[in-house]
């Protein structure tokens, strides 16, 4: 079998990875890929967003399945191009991945569907959102409501700044089209927990629970940014919390969408909120997480070509998805300046020969080849993940293999997994 996997980060390294260990796969392709992913996938220079291109490649070369990564070719529609090729994809549609590409249209889904989430108001004039906060207390989010790499959201802790994100977004657009209307939504304080389910539009099968750290700095401190590390399975998602996730949110979210005539196939990322032990919703993704990937495919004993597969062809209810008794934390490594500016091009030194090997993963997320050097490449460089029998172990080999790699400016958190810890079992 011939696959196709889109995008370029650390997630799309953890997918090719994973991919190549399936005996049913011949050749594996990455568009546009990274200097680690080129060592399992030949990696074809077609950028992710460039549809029109990666189709003409998948026809060209026969590819019997394509995997996307990232958001942005789902929200633009490269399945139903795809499929209107009669090429296999895994994906949601362009309607379908409004889920994650309209705050506005997932909020409006939740409030019909009565799925617990922050209540909200959505807005695309400035005066009527003023007014509205000036009848708000602090804290308060402001979101854009279009896609903003995880980086769209406000969390304010007075309405000044919230007054100030809503000028940012509505009227000096720093956001752009995504921010051309905005959520206003209450503030919930609970602890975050991200799960993940597999579904073919029927039959949803969660993934491990798992938790990211979206703040830059230790102690969840400083700006949102796409992801600054992730562990799994969560002790936070007890049994208990990840039935009434399945119950309350994830099944009612797939039939909702099957009913509109928009079903969803693929994975459906539910980031939420535990408050007194009850999950709300604060937002959907139409993919897998990155770095949760990072995490939770290590954990996975089933073949993932079959998983892909079963979902492509809606038969996930014939599939049993099995999981190892393991425990695995991600450490990313950043440029130093991100998530605002940061330098690229900047050498990496100590990355081991054999970037994936046992118990220790070093992801690539933002790298290039240059000569004989890799070099950073984005805001996000590195995904280094440890397993292990226990969270200790997982977290010794994490950071073990962080402080032996480095590179002018590198930034990482140094409390991943912190709460796994402090929840005393180690495991579950
Ligand atoms: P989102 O992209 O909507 O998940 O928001 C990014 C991050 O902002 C989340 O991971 C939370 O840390 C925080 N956040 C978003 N919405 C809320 C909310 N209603 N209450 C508290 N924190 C929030
Ligand atoms: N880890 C958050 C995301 O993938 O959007």
């Amino acid at each position: 079998m011939k696959i196709l996997v889109i995008g370029s980060g650390g997630r799309e390294h953890a997918l090719v990875w994973k991919l190549a260990q399936s005996p049913r796969v011949t050749k594996l392709y990455c568009a546009p890929g990274n200097a680690g992913i080129e060592q399992l996938a030949a990696c074809v220079a077609i950028q992710a967003n460039d549809i029109a291109g990666l189709k003409s490649f998948a026809q060209s070369e026969d590819i019997d399945l394509t995997v996307v990564g990232p958001e942005a070719p789902l929200a633009a529609g490269i399945v139903d191009e795809f499929r209107r090729a009669r090429l296999k994809i895994f994906g949601p549609t362009r309607a379908a991945a409004q889920l994650e590409s309209s705050k506005t249209f997932s909020k409006e889904l939740m409030a019909r569907y009565h799925i617990p989430t922050a209540v909200s108001q959505s807005f695309t004039d400035l005066k009527p959102a003023l007014e509205y906060l000036d009848r708000q207390h602090a804290p308060i989010v402001v979101k854009a409501d279009g896609l903003a790499q995880g980086k769209g959201v406000v969390v304010a802790t007075t309405l000044e700044q919230a007054r100030q994100a809503l000028i940012d977004m509505l009227d000096k657009k720093t956001f752009g089209q995504s921010g051309s209307r905005v959520v206003i939504e209450e503030f919930l304080d609970g602890e975050e927990l991200t799960i993940m389910a597999f579904t073919d539009g029927k039959t949803v099968v969660p993934m491990l629970p798992a938790q990211d750290h979206k703040r830059v700095g230790d102690g969840d401190t400083g700006p949102n940014t796409g992801g600054m590390g992730a562990y799994a399975p969560a002790p936070l998602g007890s049994p208990a919390l990840r039935a009434a996730v399945l119950d309350q949110v994830l099944q009612p979210v797939v039939a909702a969408m099957s009913k509109s005539g928009s079903p969803f196939a693929g994975v459906l990322y539910a980031g939420l909120m535990v408050v007194k032990g009850k999950p709300y919703v604060l937002e959907f993704n139409a993919r897998f997480g990155d770095p949760e990937t990072e995490v939770i495919l290590p954990l996975l004993k089933t073949d993932l070509v079959d998983v892909v597969e079963a979902v492509v062809e809606h038969r996930l209810d014939q599939l049993s998805v099995e999981w190892h008794d393991r425990s695995a934390v991600c450490v990313v490594m950043t440029s130093g300046g991100y998530p605002g500016s940061y330098e690229t091009g900047v050498p990496i030194a100590g990355l081991p020969e054999k970037v994936l090997s046992g118990d220790v993963l070093v992801y690539h997320a933002g790298t290039k080849r240059q000569g004989r050097d890799v070099v950073t490449a984005g805001g996000r460089v590195l995904g280094v993940t440890g397993v292990g029998p226990n969270f200790t172990d997982a977290l010794q080999r994490a950071y073990g293999t962080v402080r032996t790699i480095s590179f002018p400016g590198c930034h990482y958190r140094s409390d991943i997994a912190q709460r796994a810890l402090r929840a005393g079992t180690g495991r579950r």
